[in-house]
């Protein structure tokens, strides 16, 4: 499972960087909002890799940190964080966002999660929330992270479940793709946002990864907010990917896109405010 080439994947990666480079500020900005939506499975993903006080906790694609802040308090001031991630911009409001936060434990590290240029055997456990699925190749990524867990270390994984559980991520990435000229994609194709979340792949992965123990729970975690416009407004400043196939349209043809996405989206507003579907797999194994 990988693009077609290692060219391929470098620039697909180039691509990857710039769009989270772009997007980091917007990312950061919605923050509260990504923690409210995703709360309750960060602390499933925590509990599952078995974050304890003490330990040195590798976090890979860990974006402005949000769930870093989570493991730098589980883990405490005797443990360490090292956040990582494709892009240094990113990078930058994990860092801040930890001193503002009082967390003097957290390192951040700008890495590739297929080759993280940190030694083996090194960390007691290791986390990536939402981050496995931008990878061209995850079994890459996936083994790594094996390489530098420690013996019986563990790590979980959070990635998007399948289209037909996420169908607010289906229109946009469908509609973007469609105002954009581009011919669908198979949603399963290595690195789209949904490209894991084929019941059994997360499990095959890890396992060939050289990971025991392995097991995977699915959680829906629908993203609530007033309406439909708070969502476009957090899809058109932080969703890194939709907002790269957008980029060549002009700004009425992009104006046009926006509409149409907005009018499908609005099939989630109720009387008590936009809910808008949304599952996640978690995927937890041991070194
Ligand atoms: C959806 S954001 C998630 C960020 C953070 N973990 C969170 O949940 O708030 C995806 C992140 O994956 C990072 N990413 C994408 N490809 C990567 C790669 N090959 N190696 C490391 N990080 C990558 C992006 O830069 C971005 O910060």
């Amino acid at each position: 499972m990988s693009l077609q080439n290692s060219s391929d994947d470098a620039a697909f990666k180039d691509k990857v960087r710039d769009q989270w480079d772009r997007a980091a500020a917007g990312w950061d900005r919605h923050g509260p909002q990504i923690r409210n939506w995703l709360r309750l499975p960060t602390d499933a993903m925590l509990e599952m890799a078995m974050v304890r006080e003490g330990q040195t906790v590798l976090d890979v694609a860990a974006g402005a940190g949000d769930q870093t802040l989570d493991i730098a308090g589980r883990v405490g001031a005797q443990g360490q964080v090292v956040a990582t991630d494709l892009s240094e911009s990113i990078l930058h409001y994990a860092r801040d966002n930890a001193l503002r936060a009082g967390y003097f434990n957290v390192r951040v590290h700008s890495a590739d999660a297929e080759n993280l240029g940190l030694n083996g055997a090194t960390f007691h456990t290791a986390v990536c929330r939402l981050g496995l699925m931008f990878l061209p190749q995850p079994l890459a990524g996936i083994s790594e992270i094996h390489r530098v867990l420690k013996p019986g270390g563990r790590f979980c994984a959070m990635v998007f479940a399948g289209p037909d559980l996420n169908p607010c991520l289906r229109i946009l990435t469908s509609t973007a793709m469609r105002h954009a000229g581009l011919a669908p994609r198979d949603p399963f194709q290595p690195g789209g946002l949904l490209s894991l979340g084929k019941p059994g792949t997360m499990d095959d992965l890890f396992q060939r990864a050289g990971f025991t123990a392995v097991a995977t729970t699915r959680m829906d975690a629908p993203f609530q907010l007033p309406t439909t416009k708070h969502y476009l407004a957090f899809i058109r400043e932080s969703a890194g990917p939709i907002l790269q196939i957008l980029a060549p349209l002009d700004e009425t043809a992009r104006a046009a896109a926006w509409a149409d996405i907005e009018a499908q989206l609005d099939v989630y507003q109720t009387e008590a405010g936009w809910v808008g579907p949304n599952s996640v797999l978690l995927t937890a194994g041991e070194r």
